[in-house]
């Protein structure tokens, strides 16, 4: 983090110290206005960060914090196209792909927008013609979809055809991702070779599982149907146009994107595809339509109304200044059930970093563990930890206004466990609290005393509220993208590459030289006495039935 910056997170964290014992719940008392001062709006995404501890003077140190940081320069760069990925020597231009017909986004001094809307044509017209039947396979049109690819060339779409399922009107989707052949296989069960179009998702057509996972259907295709319905029943989606003719994909078969599209921000581009064939190209068109928005007000807000800064400065009081190491993303909406697992892609692969731009150790927390599950699952599951236990977790509640799929009275229960859940993580339950209503339900002296602890709740636990319409494609593509920007900022602070991956890479290698010694090819002379002793168990177990 830059020395200014540094400053000014030690001011913050003298605040913080001076506050102590200020409760959540005192800024309420303090400030009836603190709702409308302490939220802000994103086109229809009301953002609620009034149940946390900022204070107008805190807040005001975020900003300044922010601008020390260089936000705007940083953030300008970005949008410049700069290379702002240095560890790979890339521009990141993700916003690029959700660009519409008047715009233009110079990267190396070329105009890229025919590019991606050139693409975009592309997979518009393969989309309508397999949804209407006119792009068939061998056994007619297509009803069932396998996008195969893993990360960023899996997690967006799963995530975004799962948000979107009543506006499925095309085939199937299906997605198979990991390495595990139970994966595949369960999905191979379910569908028709003669009717299935697999898209082989990644963006550099290397990635092991993605490979292995593509070479089974294929095999399994060809034994169905013959080594020529390879070309009819695949297409690919990778920057890696040179690998994909050898698999067997026709180049009009194959939709492109670029390296300076990070994987897990290609939701929008050709990896997008499996989304546009379910919900038709109209409604990706309003998806990245909603991204686009968002860009718009990132670049175009001041800080006091820039929700995606917001939401970043929230989470650095968190990180940095409260000392929280996790952050929870709790949708009340069951089609965002994979958000947040699709968050924590986007989060920690991004931030996930100990070495900031000058190669130097950092000197502050950077991205916290993220994690979540849809209320109001998660609430008869975790949230005894989130109220009573020893860790304090922010956490993001999501909820829309109108339902999805509207049934009965479903929706306003589900509003009011939100809404309620926030409320009594920010009060708590005092002790005073907990006898009375012992007392009224007539208990003993002694047994109050004896069950007054547990079922007291700290409370002055931090929450934001997502309120938006409903869950509609372009609200779904702001969600995203307020997510994309907050990342960004948040790495722009800290002063890190949010836009690498190195961390995942050392696994990999050692999958490869371990892979040998799993199959018994090779013994593991030289590995480390727990996988060698891992190692010989794995093979007397495979020996034995
Ligand atoms: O393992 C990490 C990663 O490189 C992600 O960043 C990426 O989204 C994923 O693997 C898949 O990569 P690819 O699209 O090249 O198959």
């Amino acid at each position: 983090m830059k020395p200014a910056a540094h400053l000014i997170l030690d001011q913050l964290k003298k605040s913080h110290v001076e506050q102590e014992g200020l409760r959540i719940a005192d800024l309420f008392e303090q400030d009836s206005g603190r709702f409308d001062r302490f939220s802000a709006n994103c086109g229809d995404i009301l953002f609620d960060y009034s149940k946390t501890g900022i204070d107008a003077e805190t807040r005001g140190l975020l900003f300044e914090l922010a601008a020390a940081a260089g936000l705007n320069e940083k953030r300008k760069a970005l949008f410049d196209g700069e290379i702002v990925n240095v560890t790979e020597g890339r521009a990141v231009q993700h916003m690029a792909l959700r660009s519409s017909v008047d715009q233009s986004v110079m990267l190396e001094g070329e105009d890229v927008v025919p590019a991606v809307l050139g693409v975009r044509d592309r997979m518009v017209r393969f989309a309508t013609d397999v949804r209407s039947g006119r792009i068939a396979g061998k056994g007619g049109a297509f009803t069932d979809i396998v996008n195969i690819g893993i990360g960023g060339s899996d997690l967006g779409p799963v995530m975004a055809t799962a948000a979107l399922a009543p506006d499925h009107d095309g085939p199937r989707t299906h997605f198979v991702s990991n390495v595990d052949g139970a994966d595949i296989l369960d999905v191979l069960k379910r569908v028709d070779p003669a009717k299935t179009l697999f898209l082989v998702a990644s963006k550099t057509f290397t990635t092991q599982e993605t490979m292995t996972n593509a070479a089974t259907a294929r095999a399994w295709l060809v034994a169905a149907l013959g080594e020529d319905a390879v070309g009819d029943h695949f297409a690919a989606l990778s920057t890696a146009l040179d690998k994909t003719g050898a698999f067997g994909i026709a180049d009009d078969r194959t939709f492109g994107f670029w390296d300076w599209v990070g994987g897990r921000y290609s939701v929008w581009s050709a990896i997008g595809l499996s989304l546009m064939i379910a919900v038709g190209p109209e409604k990706f068109e309003r998806f990245l339509a909603g991204a686009r928005a968002v860009d718009e007000h990132f670049q175009t807000s001041q800080m006091e109304s820039n929700v995606p800064v917001l939401m970043a400065l929230v989470g650095i009081w968190h990180r940095n200044i409260c000392g929280y190491d996790t952050h929870a993303v709790l949708p009340y909406d069951q089609h965002l059930h994979r958000f947040p697992a699709y968050l924590q892609q986007l989060d920690m692969e991004s931030n996930g970093k100990r070495i900031d731009l000058n190669g130097d150790e950092v000197s502050t927390a950077t991205g916290p563990i993220v994690w979540g599950e849809p209320g109001t699952n998660g609430q008869h599951a975790f949230y005894q930890l989130i109220h009573q236990g020893t860790s304090v977790i922010p956490a993001d509640f999501l909820i829309a206004a109108h339902p999805a799929e509207p049934v009965g009275d479903h929706h306003e229960k589900l509003a009011a466990n939100a809404f309620a859940q926030t409320e009594a993580l920010m009060f708590g339950k005092t002790v005073k609290q907990v006898e009375e209503t012992l007392r009224e339900q007539g208990l003993a002296a002694d047994e109050i005393a004896r069950l007054a602890p547990h079922k007291v709740f700290p409370g002055n636990r931090p929450t934001c509220t997502f309120l938006y319409p409903r869950l509609t494609p372009f609200i779904l593509g702001q969600l995203i993208a307020l997510y994309e920007h907050k990342v960004f900022v948040q790495g722009a602070i800290w002063n890190i590459n949010s836009f690498d991956q190195w961390g995942v890479e050392l696994g990999k290698e050692l999958a490869g030289e371990l892979l040998p010694m799993v199959k018994g090819e090779k013994d593991a002379e030289g590995r480390s006495g727990s996988t060698q002793g891992l190692l010989a168990a794995y093979h007397a177990m495979r020996n034995t039935a």
